[in-house]
């Protein structure tokens, strides 16, 4: 199965597939430096938890790259490195794999200090490489580890966009669809369009049509008359970020879809890697949830469709309460409550693989 892969990083080029322009036209952007990478992650040129943190990798690696030509040790490039790492880390706030990519490459970089400032600059590029190549085999894993919990036959619902173009490829909730597809299952997808940004309209029913996988789209708000109708055999969403006790940040209305789901005795699944789990937030009251601009609101494809001057909300994500949840799969396998244990029991497998 031949998903589509969001980001390439060639002769020390960042280039990002353009998905505020998908479904129309398949264009690419270039970053050369920190700041436009940090550009590109706060316009939502690249989007997905997954994908801003490999994007923010490479961003560092552009970084170290600019700045080992200054010369001398790895502790010198740290220094001359921070106003960029301060820069992409806050390019967005709700994923917590943008900070978890950059907080890990400075940590690499911690241990290089003695080199010399080319040696760590190269080490950083091979590390930020290394997780773009970790991120598709931790799809590949959680999407396995989901497709278990996948009835042959099955229709999914899912929301906004967890597919390849949210990470570096494959995808997390739609990984545990082609995993599902890979292992002989019948499935289809139903789509909710995802507003304010549209993902889902956008970009899952394109990566989904694109790889011959069955997508019906529908507005967000006929989910619910879907799953009474019995239209739905379960959810799986992605994830920004998860709590220690197994509360979730996702796209906003996922939320919605999880109290339906449960009103209607209908699973509802997670899918994310275990760079997505922030350990250091016992619930999801704590995590930071993104405002965006009025516009995105206001407007469809730059057409007005409210009135001029009204007041307007719009928070990108929303937290779904684990109780709502009915497993979490990682690519440390399917995690089930108590969260709060499995969950730590997952991060820790993965570090350990990783080294510590
Ligand atoms: O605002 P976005 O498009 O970056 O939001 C993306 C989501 O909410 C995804 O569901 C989440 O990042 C998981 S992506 C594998």
């Amino acid at each position: 199965m031949s998903a589509v892969q969001p980001i390439e990083w060639k002769d020390g080029v960042l280039r990002l597939l353009d998905q505020r322009l998908l479904p129309t036209r398949e264009e690419w952007i270039e970053c050369r430096d920190a700041a436009q990478t940090a550009a590109a992650i706060t316009d939502m040129v690249v989007r997905g938890a997954p994908a801003i943190g490999v994007t923010a990798g490479f961003g560092m690696a552009l970084s170290a790259r600019i700045h080992a030509a200054g010369g001398g040790t790895g502790a010198d490039l740290a220094r001359r490195m921070e106003a960029d790492r301060a820069v992409i880390r806050q390019a967005r706030p709700t994923a917590v794999n943008l900070a978890w990519a950059v907080d890990r490459l400075a940590a690499r970089l911690e241990s290089l200090a003695g080199m010399s400032a080319e040696a760590a600059a190269a080490a950083i590029e091979a590390e930020a490489a290394a997780m773009f190549e970790e991120d598709v085999a931790a799809n590949r894993a959680l999407g396995a580890a989901g497709a278990e919990v996948v009835p042959d036959g099955a229709r999914i619902l899912t929301h906004c966009n967890a597919g390849a173009l949210a990470t570096a490829g494959y995808g997390t909730a739609l990984g545990v669809v082609r995993a599902a597809a890979e292992a002989g299952k019948k499935v289809a997808v139903i789509a909710d369009e995802t507003r304010p940004f549209l993902q889902g309209a956008r970009l899952t029913a394109w990566e989904l049509q694109r790889d011959g996988i069955p997508v019906t789209l529908i507005a967000d708000v006929a989910a619910a008359s879907l799953l009474r109708a019995g239209d739905v055999d379960l959810v799986v969403v992605g994830a920004d970020r998860i709590a220690a006790n197994g509360d979730v940040a996702n796209k906003v209305g996922t939320y919605p879809v999880a109290v339906l789901a449960r009103e209607h005795g209908v699973p509802f699944y997670v899918a994310a890697p275990t760079s997505t789990v922030d350990l250091e937030l016992p619930d999801g009251a704590a995590i930071p949830i993104e405002e965006r601009g009025a516009e995105e609101v206001l407007t469809c494809f730059g057409t007005p469709i409210a009135p001029e001057g009204i007041s307007v909300r719009n928070p990108a994500f929303d937290v779904t309460p684990h109780e709502l949840v009915a497993g979490i799969a990682t690519e440390e396998g399917l995690c089930r409550p108590p969260y709060s244990e499995s969950l730590r029991a997952a991060v820790g497998r993965a570090k350990e693989k990783r080294g510590g």
